[in-house]
């Protein structure tokens, strides 16, 4: 009878995963979501430990279950609330490496009791034991060297000559001595022990040669792995909720991956096997750039500003390094009271993170329907008077389209050049992400407006008040 009452709870904790995943895709029904994940993977814990009929818990177990359980979630509270958003990619990779350390860990215990057991482990189980040991352990040390690289603990990106063969054939010596087990059904630990080092040691050599800037991909391949890690967990104690959580965390993580490495012109191939990461040290644009740089005022700008019909903004990273979202907000809210038309055009890959510019604009209580999507705002930019584009370079660098030897070649972009005005506001003329120069700055309809995005829009809106 428990066994039903217990089916049941993990079917509406499935669901409840579901409705909430489903509800993280927008960003007003997003926190809602999220509660609703939250409410079904408490039912399916504590439905777990009630009614579970294998559990012949003492009370000193039940004292260890729930010591456990406040301990991480008053750790993992404070930590979701003192997160700064800058800091989000390096908390999603901690969080994500306890998830792939708790599957290699349930794989090792799970190993040694083969040996007490009255018949000798089926291949099956075998291979399911060795999968999530290997895909939970590499996920949890890449991530951990990921939040080092994020933290700044690590150099960006360590690369030792031929690391990427050496890489592979760590990788192939990994799943041989995994095989061996699954084929010989060993079931001494050692076995079990070398085969947890090695996939350890892949996940540190995996992610070392990464650079910092490109971790938000990883980061999501990563947290594909944890969700693959957790679905063999299900498969092993036929646990239908943590099948099915796995499996959602599995693929939403690598549909995410995908997303941004379209979004960021890089094939998947790439990123597992090694090349990734690289384009980003050749600054090989195979364009000079022509024409002159000029600049703007302020009060000009704001002249402009002032007098026209619609205004695009597009913001980039520089806009979350100097937080300036809630500036930025306040200028928008200005140019509408005097009737001017204000979008926010979202690049899928702006800023450091997916969704970075969402949820920074968010914060400043930005309506979600002036953030536009890159194919709906594209069309717009030729009926725009002026783009502002602040803190964005490569989402914005027209090589994407004109040079075959950019690194971002074929990379979607927003554009901008086909605005009336192009105002772009920067500290200086270095370059963005990927290294190289944008032709952009020297369009004969750009102008520059040099400084801190924070700084140049208080003044902005400064200027725009007196008018
Ligand atoms: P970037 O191309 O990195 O350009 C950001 C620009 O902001 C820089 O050129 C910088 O110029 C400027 N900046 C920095 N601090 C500033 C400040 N305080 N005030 C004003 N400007 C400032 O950013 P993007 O256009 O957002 O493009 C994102 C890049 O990151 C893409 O190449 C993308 O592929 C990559 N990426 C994205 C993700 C995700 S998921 N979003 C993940 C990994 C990589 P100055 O130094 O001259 O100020």
């Amino acid at each position: 009878m428990d066994n039903h009452i217990l089916n049941i709870i993990y079917l509406i904790a499935s669901v409840l995963f579901v409705i909430g995943l489903k509800m993280l895709s927008h960003p007003e029904t997003a926190r809602k979501g999220n509660l609703w994940a939250a409410l079904g993977m408490l039912l399916a814990i504590a439905g777990t430990i009630v009614l579970h009929h294998h559990t012949s818990l003492e009370p000193i177990k039940i004292i260890l279950i729930i010591g456990g359980i406040l301990i991480g979630t008053i750790i993992g509270a404070v930590a979701a609330r003192k997160v700064k958003m800058t800091k989000m990619p390096e908390m999603v990779s901690l969080f994500n490496g306890m998830g792939g350390a708790c599957a290699g860990l349930i794989s090792l215990i799970e190993f040694s009791h083969l040996q007490e057991a009255a018949t000798p482990p089926g291949m099956k189980t075998l291979f399911i034991i060795v999968s999530g040991l290997i895909i939970g352990s590499i996920s949890f040390s890449g991530s951990m060297i990921a939040f080092a690289k994020l933290n700044g603990t690590l150099a960006q990106a360590i690369r030792l000559p031929n690391y990427n063969l050496i890489n592979n054939i760590w990788l192939l010596l990994t799943v041989f001595a995994a095989g061996f087990i699954v084929f010989s059904g060993v079931t001494h630990v050692t076995f079990i022990y070398v085969v947890f080092l090695m996939a350890l040691v892949y996940g540190i050599i995996f992610v070392v040669p990464i650079g910092g800037a490109d971790m938000p991909v990883v980061i999501s391949l990563l947290n594909s792995f944890t969700g693959v890690a957790a679905a063999f967990g299900g498969f092993l104690y036929h646990n239908q909720v943590m099948l099915t959580g796995g499996i959602l965390v599995g693929s939403a993580g690598t549909l995410l991956t995908i997303v941004m490495c379209k979004a960021m012109n890089r094939p998947l191939f790439n990123v597992i096997f090694g090349a990734f990461g690289e384009s980003h040290t050749k600054t090989g644009a195979g364009q000079t750039m022509v024409g002159t740089i000029k600049d703007i005022s302020i009060s000009d700008l704001a002249i402009l500003m002032n007098y026209s019909k619609k205004v695009i903004i597009v913001p980039g990273y520089g806009l979350a390094v100097a937080q300036a979202q809630h500036v930025i907000h306040e200028l928008e809210l200005l140019l509408e009271e005097r009737g001017v038309e204000v979008k926010y055009a979202i690049h899928p890959v702006a800023g450091r993170m997916p969704g970075h510019m969402n949820v920074l604009l968010a914060e400043s209580n930005v309506s979600y329907d002036k953030l536009v999507e890159m194919e709906e705002i594209n069309p717009e930019f030729a009926s725009t008077d002026v783009v502002l584009v602040v803190g964005a370079n490569d989402v914005v660098n027209p090589a994407a389209h004109n040079d075959p030897a950019s690194p971002i070649y074929g990379m979607p972009i927003l554009d901008v050049e086909n605005a009336h005005h192009i105002i772009v506001n920067k500290r200086s003329m270095n370059a963005g992400y990927a290294g190289i120069e944008n032709e952009l700055f020297y369009n004969p309809k750009t102008s520059m407006l040099f400084g801190d995005a924070k700084v140049a829009l208080t003044k902005l809106v400064a200027e725009l008040k007196t008018m």
